[in-house]
């Protein structure tokens, strides 16, 4: 088999987010915060061919490791994601993202009455994940779904 041409170079310590859906690395960046002004190395690949999902993106980032709560977050808009973590050149993890049955903490409801969205009520956001592919997330105080397109993340 022909090697594969290498698009950015490989890391030599951080994370690489490898098989994200085609065009999705730009809401992945935003969802784990990070700006660019940080001052990390990062490398974004965008529409690439991937032998496993058609296309996809990557996301390189170097001398940053990321959390499971970050990885759970990317599950939730890149469900095909890896997440390699790299230490001296060498892949030292690889963990394919996963969906959660609850989502906790993470996800805004998007219904104004929800008792999630009284600021003077603490209640962490809670969801029911009810269906993983199209994502459908309910949410466990008021009872709302919500789909992909209305997800909106906690700052
Ligand atoms: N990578 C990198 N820097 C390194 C090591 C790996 O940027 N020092 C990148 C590779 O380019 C690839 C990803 O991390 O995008 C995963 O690396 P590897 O496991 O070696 O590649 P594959 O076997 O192709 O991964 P998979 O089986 O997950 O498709
Ligand atoms: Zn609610």
């Amino acid at each position: 088999m022909v090697e594969k041409q290498l698009i950015v170079t490989k890391i030599k310590n951080g994370t690489v987010i490898d098989h994200i859906p085609a065009g999705m690395s730009l809401h992945v960046l935003n969802i784990l915060g990070i700006t660019g002004r940080e001052g990390y190395r990062i490398a974004l690949v965008m529409n690439v061919e991937s032998s496993k999902i058609g296309k996809k993106d990557i996301i390189k980032i170097e001398n940053r490791e990321l959390d499971s709560k970050e990885v759970n977050k990317i599950a939730l808009i890149a469900p095909t994601a890896t997440i390699n973590i790299i230490r001296n050149y060498e892949v030292v993890s690889k963990v394919k993202v996963e969906l959660q049955d609850v989502i906790e903490g993470i996800v805004k409801c998007p219904n104004p009455n929800c008792i999630t969205n009284q600021s003077r009520e603490p209640i962490k956001p809670k969801f029911i994940v009810v269906q993983k592919v199209p994502i459908k997330l309910k949410c466990v105080y008021c009872g709302r779904y919500i789909t992909k397109d209305e997800i909106k993340f906690i700052e």
